[in-house]
């Protein structure tokens, strides 16, 4: 069978927290399951989590969980009918006086009440993801006051984002440093940090993580306009975490839906070469929301994503909230297959002309150029402490599979978000160094990974539990 190398995100919620659901969703091929700390209890969390992880082991499959904190989102209150429609011309207000559950089609309440300080005579705020658009006329005391010139309709607690980004929200909030908490009391493998400006923002969300006794690995999501207005804020972001995630709802909006796929395709690159993970997300499958089928646009979105060299593509309400969040995950799967039999996917020109900086990052760029160039090669195995050597090796386009073997189970969770990477747990201490080559190999033919007459590549260090200790390289034959 083949093997799909890139990995699927799906955030699980309200559509998806049943055994039999969860179960459904593993076997179609879910790779890290999302909690979005947005919505839902800490309880409904804990137990998504508890069923990911129950039913992932009695599978023998690895899903990593990873938590996504809400941040910043600046967001409009509520409305006394919920609802209103706003008509194109018409004056419509924003205020941080205004009582928060008695909007009308006039005025209504904000959460952030800084807001009024930010919004300068003709800025542009787009709300509810850029559906409703406002241009700021003045403001006054507690009041914006604009002109719609998008109008619609607009609910309860819609988010406000300004056109070219710059509010100037922190982004860590009190709510984000109790989930941080609660990220690691859940013992979770990733979390992502929503609306980070600077590398500094992801440093803080470090701090806490690990004061609060987290290994996770930390997602900056690229989400402002600030992150993407030039290499160098955008790589700052990128050398302070371990991944990111094109956060591309808040994105677009900021940045205009025009400019968004040239900026996906830079920060997937910059990732890349920075030796990190990237995520694509938002939207790649929106109508299955309440179809069963994709669009032909989402295939080719999927499909490009993939082509880009993504490690993961990501299913937010189409999993959580969606009619058909199996189907969703089948259809991602199927779509992700398909591009990657494409040549681009598997002929690698990164880094070539390049120097490295460190012994391990060697022998894995060259255990990769060795796996794409010896066409007997079927497969890599990387004994890892921490899940960095398979990391850096899946950093360069192959068709060839990386298998991390090791011994710990944050890493062998962790691992599920790289592309064309794989778990087989392995204790390398188990072993004598005379027979730890043939009883790697061993693990791959009793899977069925291997036959006779295959080439094998294997990393490792001189020393068992030594970190970026590997300095070797062996290619071996199967017999
Ligand atoms: C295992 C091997 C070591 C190697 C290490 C690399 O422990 O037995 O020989 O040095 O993995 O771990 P890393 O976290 O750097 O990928
Ligand atoms: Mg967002």
């Amino acid at each position: 069978p083949v093997l799909r190398r890139t990995k699927i995100v799906a955030t699980l919620g309200p559509s998806t927290s049943t055994p039999e659901r969860i179960e459904a969703m593993i076997r179609a091929g879910l790779d890290v399951a999302r909690l979005n700390f947005s919505h839902g209890s800490a309880d409904d969390h804990r137990e998504r989590a508890r069923l990911v992880r129950e039913i992932a082991a009695r599978q023998g499959r690895f899903v990593a969980l990873m938590g996504d904190l809400q941040g910043p989102k600046i967001r409009i209150a509520r409305f006394t009918d919920k609802q209103v429609q706003l008509q194109v011309g018409q004056p419509f207000t924003l205020s941080r006086a205004h009582p928060k559950e008695a909007g009308t089609a006039s005025i209504v309440g904000i959460d952030y009440p800084e807001l009024v300080q930010d919004c300068r005579v003709g800025d542009e705020l787009l709300l509810d993801d850029g559906r409703v658009v406002l241009v700021v006329d003045r403001v006054e005391g507690d009041e914006v006051h604009t002109t719609v010139t998008v109008g619609g309709p607009l609910s309860n607690n819609k988010g406000i984002n300004r056109r070219g980004g710059g509010l100037s929200a922190p982004s860590l909030t009190d709510k984000d440093r109790v989930d941080i908490k609660l990220a690691a009391e859940m013992e979770l493998d990733y979390v992502a940090v929503s609306f980070p400006r600077y590398g500094s923002d992801i440093d803080e969300a470090r701090t806490l993580l690990a004061a609060a006794g987290s290994q996770a690995w930390i997602i900056a999501k690229i989400e402002r306009a600030e992150a993407v207005a030039d290499d160098e804020a955008l790589d700052a972001l990128i050398r302070a975490s371990d991944g990111v995630m094109v956060a591309r709802g808040d994105l677009g909006v900021e940045v205009g839906d025009a400019e968004l796929v040239g900026i996906q395709k830079r920060i997937i690159q910059h990732a890349r070469t920075l030796n990190k993970v990237v995520i694509t997300a938002t939207q790649m499958m929106e109508s299955m929301i309440s179809s069963p089928m994709p669009t032909r646009a989402e295939v080719s979105d999927v499909a490009n994503a993939v082509l880009d060299y993504t490690d993961a593509v990501m299913l937010s309400a189409e999993s959580a909230s969606g009619q058909y969040p199996v189907e969703t995950v089948q259809a991602m799967a199927r779509v992700c297959l398909g591009a990657e039999k494409h040549p681009t996917s598997t002929k690698s020109h990164h880094r070539l002309g390049e120097t490295f900086s460190r012994c391990d990052e060697t022998i894995a760029l060259a255990a990769m150029y060795a796996a794409n160039h010896f066409p007997g090669v079927k497969a890599i195995i990387s004994l890892t402490e921490s899940g960095h050597t398979p990391l850096i090796m899946s950093r360069i386009r192959s068709g060839v599979p990386i298998y991390c073997y090791s011994p710990h189970s944050v890493t062998q969770n962790r691992v599920a978000m790289f592309r064309g990477v794989y778990t087989i747990p392995f204790a390398p201490s188990d072993y004598e160094p005379a027979d730890l080559s043939n009883a790697a190999i061993e693990e791959l033919r009793r899977r069925n990974l291997v036959q006779t007459g295959d080439w094998v590549i294997l990393t490792k260090g001189d020393f068992y539990r030594d970190s970026g200790g590997t300095n070797g390289m062996k290619i071996l034959l199967v017999d």
